[in-house]
């Protein structure tokens, strides 16, 4: 088959994302450091310095910049920002607002999380998102980042992948059963009404620190794919792990659409992918049309929101292997666009190869990090990657 350039529409979002605890380093005041240094969870080893982005963030966007990325997504930091309840940091606000100015003077359009997974250790303490007050605190926190996202960011992401916030808290409570060997384990219903409802909150408070700001969320989707007969057991499957997020989303100004490949269910539930499938550094099924199904269903099921692809991606150590990946995924995101779905950019997953919640080893990065000198290095995925960003055009190619 071969396959015509595609052209991307003008002002098309194209960039790479990446969150502040995987990658700036010494995020000591979090939740996840506390865990990763508790000796009772299953990290695998500790995030440490991570990719020193705390401090080497210019020359990250210096990179994403000359490479031809338009857009960055990065997350600020809530345990940073508020180190005690309601004691706010003019310096670290002082930091991601230089982010900010850094990222518009180098010609990326920055696209901010508010929350990417991490929490402040105190929040965390007095009980997290279901103990009382949580979705005000955590509104305060949002009203108090109006120095960073007040003027010049086009696009606030308020919460991200709240389906897995709501899916670990499930398993938490289910006495920290890990991960089954495929699909999801149950979401937490208490923790999905409290995140739908910060959700909201945050949109109002991001609005009222400047309306123009695009509010959005950023949702996972694990492409649930019926085998023959399982239609209604899939539907019942997805409904509080993935739409409900989605239809929270109603209303807002865009979703975020986060893929990387697919979940196979039968009459009893999630199947594991065959023996002989291919499998990345994460184990999951090599998948790249995984994008394409997720726009899809997101589209169906939200209704009139525009869409943003804000992840998607692969580990692997194989960098051709993420060309491949990403030349699939980028089809399936041209074919939707020509279906007529509202498409808005494409952010892969992720910039730098970076701390994979709990390892180093699943390298999902565009630029590599060496772990010792911090130095990066861009793989050629990157250079291929950025060069769309100049040209607003997927190559045509025979496949
Ligand atoms: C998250 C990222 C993560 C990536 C790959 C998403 O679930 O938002 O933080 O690194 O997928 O697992």
């Amino acid at each position: 088959m071969t396959h015509a350039p595609t052209r991307f529409p003008d002002g098309f979002l194209w960039g790479a994302a990446t969150a502040a605890h995987q990658i700036e380093g010494n995020n000591t005041n979090s939740d996840w450091w506390q865990k990763e240094h508790s000796g009772t969870s299953h990290v695998q080893e500790p995030s440490l310095d991570a990719c020193d982005s705390y401090h080497r963030w210019p020359e990250d966007m210096d990179l994403l910049a000359e490479l031809g990325f338009t857009d960055y997504r990065f997350s600020i930091e809530w345990a940073r920002i508020e180190p005690a309840p309601g004691h706010f940091s003019r310096a670290e606000l002082a930091h991601y607002r230089r982010m900010v100015d850094g990222a518009i003077e180098r010609g990326l359009r920055p696209m901010v999380t508010l929350h990417h997974f991490t929490v402040p250790r105190w929040f965390e303490e007095r009980g997290g998102w279901t103990a009382e007050g949580a979705v005000d605190l955590f509104t305060r926190y949002v009203e108090a980042t109006a120095p960073v996202i007040a003027d010049g960011v086009p696009y606030v992401c308020t919460i991200n992948e709240p389906n897995m916030i709501a899916v670990m808290a499930g398993a938490a409570k289910a006495g920290d059963i890990g991960f089954p060997p495929a699909g999801l384990p149950t979401p937490d219903e208490e923790t999905t009404r409290v995140i739908i409802d910060a959700h909201h909150a945050a949109v109002k408070a991001v609005k009222g620190i400047n309306s123009a700001i695009n509010v959005g969320w950023t949702v996972a989707n694990q492409v649930y794919q019926a085998l023959p007969g399982a239609e209604e057991v899939t539907a019942a499957y997805r409904h509080p792990r993935e739409d409900v997020f989605i239809e929270a989303a109603r209303g807002d100004d865009w979703i975020g659409v986060q893929s990387y490949t697919r979940t196979r269910i039968g009459a009893d539930g999630p199947i594991p992918a065959p023996e002989d499938a291919e499998r990345t550094l994460t184990a999951w099924e090599y998948y790249p049309a995984a994008v394409g199904h997720a726009l899809r269903h997101t589209a169906e099921v939200v209704g009139d929101v525009p869409l943003v692809v804000t992840e998607n991606g692969i580990a692997t150590d194989d960098d051709s292997r993420r060309v491949a990946y990403l030349t699939g995924a980028l089809r399936e995101v041209a074919s939707a666009l020509e279906d007529g779905i509202d498409i808005r950019g494409y952010l892969t997953w992720s910039a730098l190869d970076n701390y994979e919640w709990g390892s180093f080893r699943p390298t999902f990065g565009l630029i590599a990090v060496d772990p010792v000198t911090f130095a990066r290095t861009a793989k050629p995925s990157a250079v291929w990657l950025g060069a769309m960003g100049r040209t607003q055009e997927l190559p045509g190619a025979g496949s």
